[in-house]
């Protein structure tokens, strides 16, 4: 148990942007999402950080590895989401995914359009993949903390329903929901 107290648990932060991972500009939004979960998460973890072009076998690779290799309980992607040709975020999260978790979206998308109309052009989903979380995010950096506020209170308990580790949030955080007894 000891042990487990201090283990660092890695955490997935993937950017998907061909012009990111291209240089063509500096990715803020994998550090946006790094900054939110370094406030909110009190259990240590080692974040693993990715940047990719919009190409969805790449994206299903970077997922697979983070998933299956280095035992990520969450992986959080950024980009990709919306109408455009090449955004495929949602579609390689759907192929590497064995269960969906449409509830996640669905939050992120009712919050969002509360400050954002075109929050409904972002087909963000979310799923398992064995004991892994995967949450799609927009791209926008602004986006970042109002999609994780709207979903972070069931994400700890998620993890502990997946058989991951047990994370715990910080006074900062949106207060993360467990049901009596768990
Ligand atoms: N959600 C929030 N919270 N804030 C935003 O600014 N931008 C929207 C939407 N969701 C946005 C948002 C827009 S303009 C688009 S096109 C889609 O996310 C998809 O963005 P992506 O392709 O960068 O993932």
């Amino acid at each position: 148990m000891a042990t487990q107290a201090h283990a660092l648990y890695p955490i997935g932060i993937v950017t998907v942007s061909d012009r990111a991972s291209a240089g063509v500009y500096e990715d803020l939004s994998g550090p946006a999402i790094l900054a939110v979960l370094q406030r909110w998460i009190a259990s240590p973890f080692t974040p693993i950080i990715r940047v990719i072009p919009d190409e969805q076998p790449r994206i299903e690779a970077i997922l697979r590895e983070l998933a299956d290799d280095v035992h990520c309980p969450l992986i959080v992607t950024t980009g990709g989401t919306g109408p455009a040709p090449r955004d495929v975020t949602p579609e390689a999260t759907v192929a590497v995914c064995d269960r969906l978790l449409p509830g996640f979206g669905e939050q992120m998308r009712a919050v969002s359009v509360r400050t954002v109309p075109t929050a409904i052009l972002s087909r963000q989903v979310a799923g398992t993949r064995g004991r892994s979380l995967i949450v799609n995010l927009p791209g926008k950096p602004a986006a970042i903390e109002e999609c994780l506020g709207a979903i972070f209170a069931a994400i700890p308990y998620c993890i502990d329903l997946i058989g991951g580790p047990r994370f715990e949030s910080t006074a900062a955080a949106p207060a993360a929901f467990r049901p009596k007894g768990a």
